[in-house]
């Protein structure tokens, strides 16, 4: 995993309220044993409406990622939030993507695409998710909709420094049901290799692709010491004190 730096991102999804996230931003300052920044990348994704309280409030080697942008420049768009503003707010990462949006909201590969092209032409990092169903693994499709997924992103990536991949298979996540570290692995790899054919060794090598689905304080080690898992992204768990166990899993 040379040169490729541990990254954990804390997803809190639709959850909190001004006092929770006083607390979880708390625990996370009183931390001591967080490792420093030089080890780990840790980005704390919390809804839009608490952005501005956990930036001003969170300590400084932490990062901050919200949780959803829109695909073009602000305007017209009731209950969009522009990338401009995260870039006014100061906010350094967006996640798009994510299953639950892909599924409940209807967003598809191309429409996630043009998403990422338009944060990172204004400067945002992104944390691009990708993931099969149960029904898409069960019926062998899995590693096709993968690749379909990360093709469509890959399509509009120019610097790979600025684009995390998260491999969230959606039969994992909020269920309880961890993928095992050999699955895990099994489909880091062939993502590491799809990197490899069609965009390029070098990116294939530097490219960090982490691992989302009910990973918590109990499965992280294991998973980490997966040869291909860069590190997690984190739902239920981040909003939990064992957060900093799983920000420790990589060391
Ligand atoms: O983005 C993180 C995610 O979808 C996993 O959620 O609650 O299974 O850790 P959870």
């Amino acid at each position: 995993k040379i040169g490729r730096k541990f990254f954990v991102g804390g997803n809190w999804k639709c959850n909190g309220t001004v006092d929770e996230v006083k607390k979880i931003v708390n625990l996370l300052n009183g931390a001591a044993d967080i490792p420093p920044k030089d080890k780990v990348d840790v980005v704390i994704s919390p809804p839009f409406v608490f952005l501005s309280q956990v930036k001003s409030s969170l300590r400084p080697d932490l990062s901050v990622a919200a949780q959803n942008a829109w695909v073009q420049k602000g305007g017209a768009f009731t209950g969009e939030i522009s990338a401009e503003m995260l870039v006014n707010l100061g906010i350094p990462w967006v996640i798009l993507g994510h299953s639950e949006r892909r599924l409940l909201l209807k967003e598809s590969n191309e429409f996630v695409a043009d998403k990422v092209a338009y944060a990172l032409s204004q400067g945002i990092k992104v944390i691009a998710c990708i993931g099969e169903t149960l029904e898409q693994r069960e019926s062998g499709q899995a590693l096709k909709i993968i690749a379909e997924q990360a093709k469509a992103i890959a399509a509009k990536v120019s610097d790979w420094n600025n684009v995390v991949l998260a491999y969230e298979p959606v039969w994992a996540i909020g269920t309880g049901k961890v993928a095992t570290p050999a699955q895990a692995q099994e489909v880091h790899a062939d993502l590491r290799k799809w990197l490899k054919t069609n965009v390029s060794p070098k990116v294939a090598e530097s490219a960090r692709i982490i691992y989302g689905g009910s990973v918590s304080g109990a499965n992280c080690v294991e998973l980490a010491g997966q040869p291909d898992v860069d590190g997690f992204l984190v739902g239920g768990a981040s909003l939990k004190p064992e957060f900093t166990d799983i920000i420790k899993a990589g060391l």
